[in-house]
C-alpha cells in the first residue's frame, strides 16, 4: 500500500507517541548522502541518522550482509556461541586495541553498560559527568546527561550523579575522589553543541582518573566510527580509557551499541548484566560489513580531508549571526547568535537537512561518503541561509 504525504503524515500524527518534533517530510528513501522525500524531492543529507548513517544510506555492503545473516539466523542470545559475533568481537578489539567487549542495542544501553560496570568493577558508585555532555535517555545515561529538559520530568534520578564544567580541568580535579567510580566524557561534545575537547583537558582527566583509582568512560556514542577523521575520536589523544561507549553506525545504521572494556577493568563476574538482543548476528554481521566499508574505503581520512575543507569553507561565511564556527572531521558546528529553528527551516527549503545541537548551534553530520561538491552546496545554502531575512 502506497501512502501519500498527507496521508502518512496523518497516520503518525494521530498514533505517534508524541515525544518526537517532526519535521513536514516523509522521507522514504535514501542514497549515500542523498535523501528523497514521498513526493520525489531530493535533499543533501547533514543528519546523517543522527549519526548513524556515517556510510551513507543503502550501503550496499551492509545491505548485502544484512539480507544474508537474515536468511541464515537472526537471534542467538549469547549463552550460545555465534560466528558472527566471535568475528566481530575479534575485530572490535582489534581495530581499538582493547581486550574484551560487551555488545548491545542502542546508545543509552551502551552508557548504563559501562556505568554498571565502573561501579561492579571499582566498589565505588561516584560518577562524575560534564555540564552540556549528552550520554542518553535510560535512568542512568539520564543521570550522566546535563540537559535539565531532558532530566527534571524524571527526577529523582540515580543518586551519586554530579557534573563539572567542560574542559575544565581544574574542577575535575576538585570533584574525582575516593568515591568516584567514574568519569564520563565526550571526546566532542555533540549534542551539548559541537565542542572538542582540549587535548590537555582529556590527557589530564585520564591521569586524575588513574591517580585517584577512578575509572574513565569516553562516550563515543556519536564520534565514533571514523566521524571525527580518526576510526575513534580516543584516537586523536592517545588515551587509554577504561571504557568507550559505541553505537549510531557502529553497525551502518542497525540499530546496535557495545562497550569496549580495558585492562583495568578486566573480566566481569557472571550474570552482572546481559541483553536478549545483544550480540545478535544480524547485527553483528552489519557490523562486520560496516567496518570493512569503512577500512576498505578509508572514511576515517576521507572524514579528516573532507571534514577539514567543509570546516575552513563554513569558516569563510561572512554574517553577523555567526558566533564560532567549530568541530573535528565530519561533525561540524556553527554557534549563532539566535536559535537555529528557522534557519534549519531555510535550509530545508534549499534542500540541506541539518541538525541542531541545543537551541543556538547549526549541526552537520553529513555521511562521510558525501562528495565534496555536495559540501560546496551545503556551504552555499548556509551562507544564504545565513545572509537573508529570516522570519522567526
Ligand atoms: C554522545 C551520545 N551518547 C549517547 C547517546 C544515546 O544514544 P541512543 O540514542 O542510541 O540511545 C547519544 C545520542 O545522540 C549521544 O550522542
Amino acid at each position: 500500500m502506497i501512502l501519500t504525504t498527507s496521508q502518512t503524515q496523518a497516520i503518525e500524527d494521530q498514533y505517534t507517541s508524541g515525544l518526537y518534533t517532526k519535521r513536514p517530510l516523509v522521507i522514504v528513501r535514501g542514497q549515500g548522502a542523498h535523501l528523497w522525500d514521498a513526493d520525489g524531492n531530493e535533499y543533501i543529507d547533514c543528519v546523517g541518522g543522527q549519526g548513524a548513517a556515517n556510510l551513507g544510506h543503502a550501503n550496499p555492503l551492509v545491505a548485502e550482509a544484512i539480507a544474508q545473516q537474515a536468511a541464515t539466523l537472526i537471534s542467538c542470545p549469547e549463552m550460545f556461541y555465534n560466528d558472527r559475533r566471535a568475528l566481530l568481537e575479534q575485530k572490535l578489539c582489534s581495530l581499538s586495541g582493547f581486550p574484551r567487549v560487551f555488545l548491545c542495542n542502542s546508545g543509552t544501553e551502551s552508557v548504563e553498560a559501562a556505568l554498571k560496570f565502573a561501579r561492579l568493577v571499582t566498589g565505588r558508585t561516584g560518577i562524575i559527568a560534564t555540564m552540556r555532555g549528552f550520554h542518553g535517555r535510560t535512568m542512568g545515561a539520564l543521570s550522566a546527561t546535563w540537559e535539565k529538559k531532558y532530566r527534571e520530568p524524571f527526577e529523582p534520578l540515580v543518586p551519586g550523579f554530579s557534573h563539572v564544567p567542560y574542559n575544565n580541568l581544574e574542577a575535575l580535579a576538585n570533584a574525582v575522589n575516593e568515591t568516584t567510580a567514574a568519569v564520563i566524557l565526550e571526546v566532542v561534545q555533540g549534542e551539548g553543541g559541537v565542542t572538542p575537547g582540549q587535548a590537555e583537558y582529556l590527557r589530564g582527566a585520564e591521569t586524575i582518573c588513574h591517580e585517584r583509582g577512578a575509572l574513565l568512560i569516553i562516550d563515543e556514542v556519536q564520534t565514533g566510527f571514523a566521524r571525527t577523521g580518526r576510526l575513534f575520536a580516543f584516537q586523536h589523544h592517545n588515551l587509554h580509557p577504561d571504557f568507550v561507549c559505541l553505537a549510531k553506525s557502529i553497525a551502518g545504521g542497525l540499530p546496535m551499541g557495545a562497550v569496549l572494556i580495558g585492562e583495568r577493568a578486566g573480566k566481569l563476574a557472571p550474570q552482572t548484566h546481559g541483553s536478549t538482543f545483544g550480540g545478535n548476528p544480524l547485527a553483528c554481521a552489519a557490523s562486520l560489513a560496516a567496518i570493512a566499508y569503512i577500512e576498505t574505503n578509508q572514511l576515517a581520512q576521507r572524514s579528516a580531508e573532507l571534514g577539514a575543507w567543509f570546516l575552513g569553507q563554513l569558516k569563510t561565511i561572512q554574517s553577523p549571526l555567526i558566533r564560532e564556527v567549530r568541530g573535528l572531521g565530519l561533525m561540524c558546528g556553527i554557534e549563532l547568535r539566535q536559535k537555529v529553528t528557522p534557519y534549519l527551516q531555510a535550509l530545508m527549503a534549499k534542500g540541506v537537512l541539518a541538525l541542531p545541537a541545543g537551541l543556538t548551534v547549526l549541526r552537520f553530520l553529513p555521511p562521510l561518503v558525501i562528495e565534496q561538491s555536495d559540501l560546496a552546496k551545503v556551504v552555499q545554502a548556509v551562507n544564504e541561509v545565513l545572509n537573508q531575512p529570516i522570519n522567526d
